[in-house]
């Protein structure tokens, strides 16, 4: 039998270009898929902050039309790890340091992207079964399909899932794009399908116009539906409830795999356990803060954004960082808490150390060499962070929400179960109280290195989630 053809469309992919979990998932998951059944590819933007660009072959370039303008596009190809990648080339949209920039840019570059990529595919002659969109970024490519390339005999099969990764980003602006910018009638506009709340909005295009749609966990499947969590498109997700499904994410377990990870200071398994403590000595060293064994390590990698609970830690530093803790934080993003993690650092030098910048390497160290791992998210559709931390043994203090309530088991004292600790309410207090209890057990060493040896056991690879997108697409 043929394999059925699956093109991914994403904005970013590991190992090209990443600013967040996105690019961990459409760079890792199409390797786990059954390579006898389906063959995957991966297009992306040619941003200039692509990484590994010198293997990048040029395949050939061709005009796109995206309402009155005609623009160039480039074609590019590159294999990694078995995957073939597509890269769309064109200076005037990619030609930026950083794959985001403002809302009207990013909505002209991303709907030139997802014309180019419907464009290009007739000639590479790679004619999918089933075009894998993911976030708003991608979100034209359903309302494309539907308004001209289904009537061609290359697209006239073509079904489309779209996975939802982060329901908050979707895309908005004026109604003037819609004609002017997009390229489409006016009446997507007025029919609803390109609109929420008197603006356009990309992403809903595709909620209505994708076959299928998809979000990273279960539990923030449920989560949209709802007022808090849906971003004010949840009644329109209830309306496609019986389309939509949670797969949550898997990491690759290749890249992440404290036997052999070489960025890290020392490798360890559940045998060897003990190990991760050279981790844990010698990250408190690289972060110049006393190498305490007993004093716990808290790690935080992430975006710092209010997604991710910053308001929380806020409120309760100070009293974080008066008790036996040390905090590792490395991130970026939004300056308010920049300078909150630089002002603590300079309150306490010896507790906190904050990183602000990007770093492949050192966060590979801080999932190794920490006892926990902060992530009280005020809501997350899934989660990658806090999967690399079981996988190391570092066990996660996560709000039960989305993601983070479905790969975090917290931990039961009386049946001696769980991988990390958790609370409910989106309340400061119930975290520290939360990080106080863990602290508590932390005491037990015992104890502590059961439970982490727990969490490395738990298997959160690629290969399950991957089977259930693969019962999907037999779906269709
Ligand atoms: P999100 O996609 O919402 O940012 P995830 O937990 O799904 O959250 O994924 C975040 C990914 O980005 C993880 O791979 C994490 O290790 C990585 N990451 C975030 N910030 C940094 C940073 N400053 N340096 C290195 N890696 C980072
Ligand atoms: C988004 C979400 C995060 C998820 C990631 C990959 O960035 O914020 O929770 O893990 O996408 O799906």
């Amino acid at each position: 039998m043929a394999k059925k053809k699956i093109l991914f469309v994403s904005s970013e992919a590991v190992p090209f270009v990443k600013t967040g979990g996105l690019a961990d998932v459409a760079g890792t998951l199409p390797e786990y898929f059954d390579k006898r059944k389906y063959d995957v590819r991966v297009i992306l933007p040619k941003y200039a902050c692509l990484k590994n660009q010198e293997n990048l072959e040029f395949l050939f370039h061709i005009d796109v039309r995206l309402s009155w303008r005609m623009q160039y596009a480039g074609v590019f190809r590159a294999q990694n790890n078995g995957i073939t990648y597509y890269f769309i080339d064109n200076e005037f949209y990619f030609k930026t340091e950083t794959p985001y920039g403002e809302a009207r840019g990013d909505i002209e570059k991303f709907a030139f992207f997802c014309r180019a990529v419907l464009s290009v595919m007739p000639i590479i002659d790679f004619k999918p079964d089933i075009i894998h969109c993911h976030d708003w970024q991608a979100s034209m490519i359903p309302v494309y399909l539907f308004d001209e390339f289904k009537n061609t005999e290359f697209y006239k099969n073509t079904k489309t899932i779209f996975t939802i990764h982060n329901l908050k980003f979707q895309g908005i602006y004026s109604k003037e794009i819609i004609e002017d910018v997009l390229g489409v009638s006016n009446s997507y506009f007025d029919n609803g399908t390109l609109q929420q709340h008197g603006n356009a909005n990309l992403l809903k295009g595709a909620l209505c116009l994708s076959d299928k749609i998809t979000t990273v966990s279960a539990s923030y499947a449920q989560e949209i539906k709802t007022d808090f969590y849906g971003e004010g498109l949840n009644d329109y997700i209830v309306k496609r409830q019986n389309d939509l499904i949670g797969i949550v994410n898997g990491i690759d377990y290749k890249t992440f795999d404290p036997k052999c990870d070489p960025l890290i200071y020392a490798c360890y398994n559940k045998v060897n356990f003990l190990n991760k403590k050279i981790n844990k000595k010698e990250l408190q060293k690289e972060m110049g803060l006393p190498q305490n064994e007993d004093t716990m390590l808290l790690g935080i990698v992430s975006r710092l954004t209010d997604q991710k609970g910053f308001d929380l830690i806020d409120c309760v530093l100070d009293e974080i960082l008066q008790k036996d803790i040390q905090l590792v934080v490395l991130g970026t993003g939004e300056k308010r808490y920049e300078d909150m993690f630089k002002f603590y650092q300079q309150k306490y030098p010896q507790k906190l150390k904050a990183n602000i910048f990007y770093s492949e390497e050192l966060s590979h160290k801080i999932y190794a060499g920490c006892d926990a791992f902060l992530m009280p998210s005020l809501f997350e559709p899934c989660g990658l962070s806090q999967l690399m931390s079981l996988r190391y043994g570092t066990l996660p203090i996560v709000r039960e929400t989305g993601g983070l309530k479905d790969t975090v088991i917290s931990f039961n004292e009386f049946e001696q179960t769980g991988t990390g600790f958790s609370f409910c309410n989106y309340n400061a207090h119930d975290m520290l109280n939360t990080i106080s209890y863990a602290l508590k057990v932390y005491e037990d060493k015992k104890q502590w290195n059961s439970m982490a040896k727990r969490a490395m056991s738990v298997d959160y690879s690629w290969k399950n989630s991957a089977k259930e997108y693969q019962v999907l697409y037999e779906s269709l």
